[in-house]
């Protein structure tokens, strides 16, 4: 069905004192979004025509989150938090007249969904209500309002349990405190409420007693999914009701085609996106914008930020965040990549490589230990172990660049801003301060020299001699007397890097 509500207003000022907390409580996160952000978020999928979130406690830090995650909901202060009907009433002041369904939730129930406020909603206009419930029956009921039922089925009263006698205590069918009221039926039900209960608090419940006064019909949607209800008061219900939907998306992912080797360790925020024959390895968290096209592999331990991977990628033992990953790139082990990191397709970083603010060109390597950052690399080039872009002279960042096909030796600084042309080469142990051209190798550090007999001289009697020594009477006792002294001048040894 498609039924709009005239509005959604979602109750958020309550202090939620229990969870010892210096941020209010409606902004702790699960999932990678604040708890009024899963309430404003399936509010939102009602499509109302006013969505209006009651602050209080807290309100300056909740209305600045939301005007980023939410613009388009507006909010309104309940300066004193004086029950539920209350709140109910601040809002309704702020809005136009309202004509049609006026539905109510609380911002500290993550779980709710979209589905299940349809479906209240179908519920509502089906049976004909003024107002209706959303219930579910419950293990234990202590502390929730209670739904009796006529014998006709309809709802008669909700009684809190502060003022419920044992007979009305005894029934497990709950208030999730949700609700589609016919907008006339609750502006008029506000105006006489009173604090005339154990609370001296103006119960949003008591609505439904004038609604029933007045001859409108008060129904019930009981959904059998008791979570969906839950609010979060403390930590614990915080961590459990992150655990709750984590198992629901990664269930969804599940279904969609995604591998899990281990569902338990493995955390993904609502906001990921994963494509078909994605594998997911033990210890792997998604988080933010990420998404993984089809057929990459994470994990295992991995945890990635607003990162997109490829088609047919690997990432292992890795930590990245903003970075960019292409198809069929390799990751990890144990590789850091930061905003600003791309990875073009069959790229690679490996082991204790940390890449900042750089694109590394479609087949170029940075195998081992290496800092990368403001760098671009040419397609197929080759950055060898523990090369350092020095990118930062300590007032200003510059950018390097390392042409394509071109290949650094191991152990370089190149110091930015430097170009490295296309097809050249930088011999091992380098510290470049200046770019080359084409086809050059650039070698920057001093020369070579062995400076014979100085073992023998300034080491005498040590094992060292003795061995240097032995070396010496064996190779001049072999045939053909001793071996050439190696050739260190061989320029073809001084770019040595490992190009795996
Ligand atoms: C309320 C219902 C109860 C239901 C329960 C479900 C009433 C009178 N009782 O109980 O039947 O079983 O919810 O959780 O409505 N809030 C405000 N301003 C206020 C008071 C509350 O914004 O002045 C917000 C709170 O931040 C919270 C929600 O409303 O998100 C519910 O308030 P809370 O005090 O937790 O509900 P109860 O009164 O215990
Ligand atoms: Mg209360």
């Amino acid at each position: 069905m498609t039924t709009r509500p005239a509005a959604v207003v979602v109750l958020a000022a309550g202090e939620g004192t229990r969870m010892r907390s210096s941020i209010p409580k409606v902004l702790h996160e699960l999932a990678g979004r604040s708890l009024v952000g899963h309430a404003v978020a399936a509010a939102q999928e009602l499509k109302p025509d006013h969505l209006s979130v009651v602050i209080g406690h807290g309100r300056d830090l909740v209305a600045a989150h939301l005007d980023e995650v939410a613009p388009a909901a507006s909010t309104v202060v309940q300066e004193e938090q004086l029950g539920t009907g209350h709140a109910v009433g601040v809002a309704l002041e702020q809005l136009p007249e309202l004509d049609g369904v006026v539905v109510v939730t609380y911002g500290d129930v993550p779980l709710l969904t979209g589905e299940t406020l349809h479906a209240l909603m179908d519920a509502h206009v089906t049976q004909g209500n003024a107002v209706t419930v959303l219930t579910a029956k419950v293990a234990d009921p202590t502390g929730y309002g209670r739904i009796v039922r006529g014998a006709d089925g309809e709802v008669h009263a909700i009684v809190e349990h502060k003022d419920a006698s044992d007979d009305v205590r005894a029934i497990t069918e709950i208030n999730s405190g949700i609700y589609a009221f016919d907008a006339a039926v609750l502006r008029s039900g506000l105006s006489r409420l009173t604090t005339d209960n154990s609370q001296g608090e103006l119960y949003l419940t008591d609505v439904l007693a004038f609604a029933r006064d007045d001859g409108g019909r008060t129904g019930a949607f009981v959904t059998d999914d008791p979570w969906q209800t839950e609010g979060v008061n403390d930590r614990v219900q915080l961590a459990a009701m992150t655990r709750e939907l984590n198992r629901r998306l990664l269930r969804r992912w599940m279904r969609e085609g995604v591998t899990m080797i281990d569902p338990e360790s493995t955390w993904i925020d609502v906001t990921v996106t994963l494509d078909r024959d994605v594998v997911l390895r033990p210890g792997v968290q998604l988080r933010g914008s990420t998404r993984i096209a089809a057929g990459a592999e994470v994990g295992p331990d991995s945890t990635l930020y607003d990162t997109i991977v490829g088609s047919g990628a690997s990432v292992v033992r890795s930590h990245a965040s903003g970075a960019e990953i292409g198809p069929d790139a390799v990751v990890g082990p144990f590789t850091y990549l930061r905003p600003g990191a791309v990875l073009e397709a069959r790229a690679k970083a490996g082991a204790f490589v940390e890449i900042k603010a750089s694109t590394v060109g479609t087949g170029a390597k940075v195998p081992h230990l290496s800092y990368v950052g403001d760098a671009t690399i040419g397609e197929g080039a080759n950055v060898g172990a523990g090369t350092i872009v020095a990118n930062y002279d300590g007032l200003g960042k510059y950018h390097t660049k390392v042409g394509r096909h071109s290949f650094i030796g191991s152990d370089s600084v190149l110091v930015a801003p430097v170009d490295i042309a296309d097809g050249s080469y930088v011999a091992a142990g380098s510290t470049v301060t200046a770019g080359t051209e084409p086809g050059e190798l650039a070698v920057a550090r001093s020369r070579q020299r062995n400076i014979a007999g100085w073992v023998e001289h300034r080491r005498a009697g040590t094992a060292t001699a003795a061995a240097a020594e032995a070396a010496q009477q064996r190779a001049a006792d072999e045939p053909g007397g001793q071996h050439e002294h190696s050739g260190h001048d061989k320029h073809d040894d001084l770019a040595n890097g490992d190009p795996a």
